[in-house]
């Protein structure tokens, strides 16, 4: 078993990361409580927006500049990135943790945190990810028992978007990958982030959902086959995003609403969104195509996550030229 390594930069003050691994929950955890004390011109802040049922806390990082100007629009927006909320994909927790240092330390994350406002769940579901890490592979869900035989809700199937666990979801608590729990937002990793999009009135104008495998960006409705009023728009940033991953290294990524790939499904945190207010709601699945599906090798990490970097920056410029038109 590989060790991250973590090595101390006291010039900086700054953590430097071993980007390029799985890392551990507690090697995760420290990594964050280490970028509130590096210097530079991107402020980030660490928080808990709530507490897990084995009590762990899920962090999210903000990131901000002090610079007023260029925003996009005549008011400063912000984006909403969610990782980890399946467990077994691993590879949608390390980008995160790879995009919150490139939006803290290259030049071209920093124009991105001038532009807007970023808030960062690296790891929305704890107590899956260890579960996962240390028990069982494939671990999808929470772990909040419906007894002691069945334990763990799909926590995106969970929220309170036409929840509806016929609807490609499940009412069987022992089902491993769709149960949609008792009721919408039933558990706390969906009420903590339920709560960052609608009750701190943060303007977000955009949330990306991280997720693998399958190479596609997709958005809404994922509850029914209508379409959005904004479809074309939708349609036309993701057009861009996929087609910057896929000239970062030749991997081929698509785009559509989720029902182009997928068979409707209630309770969607992607469907949350967007019913909430953010225009650009979007779940992202990365590498890879079902080779490795969620076992990708960590050789992938880090150009899976450059690729992914460069569509986020198309995206985010095809967003801004929407909202200052
Ligand atoms: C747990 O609940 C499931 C679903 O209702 C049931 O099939 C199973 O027998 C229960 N197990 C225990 C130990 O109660
Ligand atoms: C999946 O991706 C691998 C690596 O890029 C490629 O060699 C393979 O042909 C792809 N398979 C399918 C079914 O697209
Ligand atoms: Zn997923």
């Amino acid at each position: 078993m590989k060790q991250s390594i973590l090595i101390l930069f006291f010039a900086l003050g700054c953590f430097a990361f071993d980007f390029s691994i799985y890392n551990k929950l507690d090697d995760i955890e420290r990594y964050l409580t280490t970028l509130d004390s590096c210097k530079g011109r991107v402020k980030s802040r660490l928080e808990s927006i709530g507490t897990t049922y084995e009590g762990r806390s899920i962090n999210m990082i903000t990131m901000s500049t002090n610079a007023r100007a260029p925003y996009c629009g005549c008011k400063k927006k912000a984006i909403l990135v969610e990782c980890g909320i399946h467990s077994r994909e691993f590879i949608s927790i390390a980008f995160c943790l790879y995009f919150m240092d490139f939006l803290k330390n290259t030049q071209t994350g920093i124009q991105l945190v001038k532009k807007f406002d970023w808030y960062l769940i690296p790891v929305l579901n704890p107590d899956g990810y260890v579960y996962s890490m240390n028990v069982e592979r494939l671990w999808r869900k929470n772990r909040n028992p419906f007894n002691e035989t069945c334990v763990g809700t799909d926590l995106n199937r969970n929220f309170g978007m036409e929840w509806d666990p016929a609807n490609g979801g499940s009412d069987d608590p022992c089902n491993l990958f769709s149960y949609s729990g008792p009721q919408s937002f039933s558990e706390l990793e969906s009420q903590a982030a339920r709560d960052v999009i609608v009750n701190r009135g943060i303007d977000f104008v955009g949330y990306l959902g991280v997720h693998a495998f399958g190479q596609m960006w997709i958005y809404p409705w994922g509850y029914t086959f209508d379409l959005v009023p904004d479809d074309a728009t939708l349609a036309k940033c993701a057009q861009i995003a996929t087609a910057a991953a896929t000239s970062r290294n030749g991997i081929p990524y698509t785009y559509g609403k989720v029902t182009d790939f997928f068979p409707t499904i209630g309770g969607l945190a992607v469907d949350y969104a967007k019913s909430a207010g953010i225009k650009f709601s979007y779940e992202i699945e990365l590498r890879d195509n079902g080779t490795f599906g969620h076992l990708l090798p960590e050789d992938q990490i880090i150009p899976t996550s450059e690729e992914t970097t460069d569509a986020i920056v198309a995206w985010a410029d095809c967003v801004c030229a929407e909202i200052a038109s």
